[in-house]
């Protein structure tokens, strides 16, 4: 009986720990930002997202807060300072904003403004 189950016991105990070990080596996905989708997701066939994001207000959500009339909206709010860097305003016109510097890719920018990532999440087959 014990002879059975001694080799059966080193089978799973191996299963495990050769699990943990792929577990470990499984990196966190980051942002990496839209620039990197736009490879894969630009073709007609595909549905072009790419464009149809570049063309929407969702691109320019950075550089809308440069405004004179962001500027204003800002004032009004009782933040002070450039709406850019502004705290307040951000953290709904950039992707990722206030997500550890870990969290992000290094040649990751904020000037993508709402990208891809923003509502679909940092894609984790992508470990770049
Ligand atoms: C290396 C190529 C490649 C890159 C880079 C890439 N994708 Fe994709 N993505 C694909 C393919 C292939 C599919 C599935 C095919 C399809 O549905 O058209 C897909 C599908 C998707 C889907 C739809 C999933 C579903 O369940 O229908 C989303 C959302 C998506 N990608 C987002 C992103 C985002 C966000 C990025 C950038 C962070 C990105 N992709 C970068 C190749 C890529
Ligand atoms: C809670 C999320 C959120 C915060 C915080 C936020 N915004 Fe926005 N902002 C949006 C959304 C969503 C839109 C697009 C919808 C719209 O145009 O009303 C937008 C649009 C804008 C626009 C373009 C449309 C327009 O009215 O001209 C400006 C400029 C702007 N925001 C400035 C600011 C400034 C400045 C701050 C900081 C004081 C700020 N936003 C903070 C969500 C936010
Ligand atoms: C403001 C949020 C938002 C942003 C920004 C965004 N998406 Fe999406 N995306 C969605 C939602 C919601 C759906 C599902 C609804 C639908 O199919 O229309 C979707 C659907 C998709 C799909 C499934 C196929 C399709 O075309 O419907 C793909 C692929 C995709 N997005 C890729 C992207 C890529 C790549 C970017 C950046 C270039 C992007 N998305 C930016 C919200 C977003």
């Amino acid at each position: 009986m014990r002879k059975k189950i001694r080799p059966a016991f080193f089978a799973v105990a191996a299963v495990l720990l050769f699990s943990v070990f792929l577990a470990a080596q499984e990196k966190t996905p980051r942002f990496i930002g839209t620039e990197k989708c736009k490879m894969c997701h630009k073709s007609e066939s595909r549905g072009n997202q790419y464009e149809k994001w570049s063309f929407s207000p969702h691109s320019k959500a950075f550089t809308v807060l440069a405004t004179e009339h962001a500027l204003k909206v800002a004032q009004d709010a009782g933040i002070k300072g450039k709406p850019q860097e502004a705290a307040g305003c951000p953290k709904c016109h950039v992707t990722a904003y206030g997500a550890p510097a870990s969290a992000k890719a290094e040649f990751f920018s904020q000037d993508e403004g709402v990208g891809c990532e923003a509502c679909h999440g940092p894609v984790r087959f992508l470990n770049l």
